[in-house]
């Protein structure tokens, strides 16, 4: 067993409920704490100098200065497996084209996809691999990423393939997502049905076969899929044994609606969510996911984080870094300017990028500081853990931990 500390600040997250609005009064803070860990899970989280006259004999990794310390952070949305960059896209947008006639005129996703089609597996990697660092560097030790951009079975699961072999690369967790219906391709021949049904067919066996991916994702909007073929497709995928998930009311209100009727993990985007169907996400299991990212990116307004607490949803904060609408990746910084816009508590903003994404995806075990739990956690130079939103990311993570070792 080891025990690190003393911290001035531990921010535990016990006991806060899953779903719902949070005050700060409600965060567990233990001053002048330690974490005490066996192999890689949190035993106890308690006073540095009790948990060490309890535990005569441990080793301890003693923190100098004062750090306080939160749960890793989970980002439960990326694209971050792309060739290519969008730059242009910025550019256009800037000058007056939307980011749905940038996509109908053959650039957005579609040149994404002949970036990442052309790109060879080791850059396809190596980039991630970058991507993947960043990310662990602002305290994130679980990633979603998805696949996308590749849109024909040899692309897609040459995707998941480099997905796969990133994880063999990295401590942090990855969790890949089928995303082939992002887009019907341009060079598909046929309808989207047709093309969702060649997913079904032919992409998502092959992904189960090589256990690439447990979880399948669709873009419903304008320009993607459709809500009545979207539905059947989610329906299909569901009874293959997959996990869903659905980029829903981006621009265009009802798809959330989809994704809770077919129990999907969570619905994400929902920028342009009614508020009837906030309700209805309230009334769900189904996780509302916010990217603020992707509002800064395009200058959209952001997700109704605050009404979707108000009426008790399980509110999480993703980055969705792409290249595309979300080139930032700094989910600390989308977090933080989410607050400020939507009038987010502390405790709403880091819940929503710990305990409740790592639920959007399945995950139960870790996001709190507790025992039993992985002990993924990331440490800050400072007295107090208000300053990590306060500074709107630029307080850099001191050190981050995965399975109790600094990395
Ligand atoms: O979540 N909205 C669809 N998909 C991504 C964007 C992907 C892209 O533009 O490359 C998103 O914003
Ligand atoms: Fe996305």
């Amino acid at each position: 067993m080891k025990l690190i500390g003393p911290f001035k600040q531990i921010v535990t997250l016990a006991n806060l409920p899953l779903r719902g609005k949070l005050s700060d009064e409600q965060l567990e803070i233990i001053t002048d704490g330690g974490i005490l860990i066996e192999n890689d899970t949190i035993r106890k989280v308690g006073n540095f100098i009790a948990l060490q006259s309890e535990n005569p004999g441990l080793e301890i990794e003693t923190i100098e200065g004062e750090q306080i310390v939160l749960p890793a952070f989970v980002d439960s949305h990326t694209h971050i497996c792309f060739g290519g960059n969008r730059a242009n896209d910025f550019a256009m947008r800037n000058a007056g084209k939307t980011y749905l006639e940038i996509a109908e005129s053959g650039g957005g996703i579609w040149s994404s996809v002949q970036h990442t089609r052309s790109a060879s597996e080791e850059e396809l990697l190596s980039t991630l691999l970058e991507r993947i660092d960043f990310l662990i560097s602002l305290g994130i030790t679980t990633i979603e990423v998805k696949s996308g951009y590749g849109l024909d079975v040899e692309n897609e699961l040459k995707m998941l393939r480099i997905i796969k072999k990133a994880q063999e690369k990295t401590k942090a967790t990855l969790v890949p997502t089928c995303l082939s219906a992002h887009l019907k391709p341009r060079d598909f021949e046929g309808s989207n049905q047709e093309y969702l049904e060649y997913i079904i067919t032919e992409i998502l066996p092959k992904v189960k076969e090589e256990n690439l991916a447990g979880r399948v994702d669709i873009f419903i909007e304008k320009s993607a899929f459709q809500p009545e073929e979207s539905k059947d497709f989610l329906l299909k995928t569901k009874a293959l044994g997959f996990e869903i998930t659905v980029h829903a009311d981006q621009f265009t209100p009802g798809s959330s609606r989809i994704a809770v009727e077919v129990g999907a993990q969570s619905a994400d985007h929902l920028e342009a969510t009614i508020d009837e169907d906030i309700e209805f996400l309230a009334q769900s299991n189904t996780v509302a996911t916010a990217l603020p990212g992707a509002s800064l990116g395009l200058g959209e307004k952001f997700t109704p984080a605050r009404k979707l607490l108000d009426a008790g949803a399980i509110l999480a904060i993703a980055s969705d870094w792409n290249p595309g609408s979300a080139p930032m990746g700094n989910l600390i910084t989308q977090a933080s300017i989410l607050a400020t816009f939507q009038k987010l508590s502390t405790a709403e903003v880091i819940a929503g990028i710990t305990f409740r994404s790592a639920y959007a995806l399945g995950l139960t075990d870790r996001g709190r500081l507790e025992n039993g739990l992985k002990a993924d956690f990331v440490t800050f130079k400072t007295d107090n853990f208000q300053n990590v939103l306060y500074n709107q990311g630029s307080l850099n993570a001191e050190n981050v931990y995965i399975d109790g070792n600094k990395v």
